[in-house]
């Protein structure tokens, strides 16, 4: 190939972690919610999408690798991103009609059901955006590829207004405060061992959509004030609010979940059992110190302050013994701190089978997705 007339863009973005969960479309097609939601994007270091497209003219066809996996590009999501971004860029570009290879790589494992679209459509567009030279908000855009990757657009605390325009143009997200804001803030995701069929969660919302009478009501009346309660909290570091508002808000798509007809039920006993865990804690602490959320899957996403993060761990040891410490923890460094005598008496929640966990990160709130210019890091 001709390098004088090849472009390269190697981009990273990251996943994130609702707090206040999208659940419900009004347009399918579009990917427009029917409620806003929140979240926490989580650091790159330890789980991230990574992304190279080369454009030339020589390039006969356009190809996409995932992971290994030659893609169709029979794909609406996927055409409907490349339209946009295609339609914001300059026609001046010389570059614009080039056909292009892209290749796509998580740097964890797709499957333990994290939110591994968000990060992948994320990283696209950011990478695409680059490549055609569009400077605006293109959150929209990563939307029409799966809605949760808008967040991913952006650093810190991520705010999704659901919009009210037709065409989804201002369906978008905004920082509402960067990772810096408060640095205290730590992520623990305890991936749990699952060997049940998944529902989607395309899917399954959209059949709540259709059968929920309850959906209605949590959107119209209940996210609205949790959201507007919840930006505030975290406008002010206040932990003990934050921490209720994310439990509830988990606790609410999931009676959605098992409120749609017929149910899709995410949770598992183990995923039950974190949830009395962090209640016995708190408890135990007289104020909220972990708050657990779901999405729709078994595992549990724990938020908490760095200053909670030795005594929790030593809870979660406890209850859920490690099998294979080697590959275990992966992330921030942990210690491995014995549980009080106190603490095991208050919690009476039985010890676990080895096994139910199948590895448990540790990580922080991170920044939005970054291109990376070093050619040592491009993936073509
Ligand atoms: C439970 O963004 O994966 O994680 O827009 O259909 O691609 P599509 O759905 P997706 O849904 C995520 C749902 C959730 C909650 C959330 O992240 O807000």
């Amino acid at each position: 190939m001709d390098s004088s007339k090849v472009k390269v863009v190697t981009c990273i973005a990251p996943v994130n972690i609702a707090v206040i969960k999208y659940w419900g479309k009004s347009d399918e097609n579009l990917i427009i919610p029917i409620n806003d939601s929140l979240s926490g994007t989580l650091s790159m270091d330890f789980m991230c999408a990574k992304t190279t497209i080369i454009a030339s003219p020589e390039l006969q066809e356009n190809t996409f690798w995932l992971n290994g996996k030659e893609q169709s590009f029979n794909n609406k999501r996927l055409t409907n991103c490349l339209q946009e971004v295609k339609r914001l860029a300059s026609k001046s570009l010389p570059h614009l009609n080039w056909k292009f290879s892209i290749k796509s790589e998580n740097n964890f494992p797709t499957a333990a059901g994290l939110a591994s679209s968000a990060a992948g459509y994320a990283c696209l567009v950011s990478a695409l955006a680059k490549l055609y030279e569009i400077e605006d908000n293109v959150s929209f855009i990563a939307r029409m590829g799966s809605g949760s990757a808008c967040r991913s657009m952006y650093g810190g605390w991520v705010l999704w207004c659901k919009g009210s325009s037709p065409d989804g143009r201002d369906s978008i997200a905004k920082q509402i405060a960067p990772a810096s804001h408060w640095p205290e803030m730590r992520v623990l995701i305890l991936v749990v061992n699952d060997e049940r069929k998944k529902y989607s969660s395309t899917d399954a919302m959209k059949r709540s959509v259709e059968t929920s009478e309850l959906l209605k009501y949590r959107a119209n009346q209940i996210v609205p004030k949790m959201t507007k309660a919840c930006i505030e909290a975290i406008q002010k570091k206040d932990f003990e609010i934050f921490a209720e508002i994310t439990m509830k808000e988990s606790n609410s798509i999931h009676a959605i979940c098992q409120d749609t007809y017929p149910p899709c039920v995410y949770l598992n006993d183990t995923s039950h059992t974190v949830a009395n865990a962090v209640h016995a804690y708190n408890e135990f602490k007289s104020s909220n110190k972990v708050a657990y959320t779901y999405d729709a899957g078994p595992n549990a996403v724990l938020y908490l302050l760095d200053s909670s993060v030795d005594e929790f761990m030593s809870v979660i040891n406890y209850l859920f013994p490690p099998q294979d410490t080697a590959e275990y923890y992966k992330g921030l460094p942990l210690s491995s701190n014995q549980l009080s005598q106190d603490l095991k008496m208050a919690l009476n929640i039985p010890v676990q089978e080895p096994g139910c966990l199948k590895y448990i990160i540790h990580t922080k709130i991170g920044e939005g997705p970054k291109i990376l210019t070093d050619p040592q890091q491009h993936l073509l």
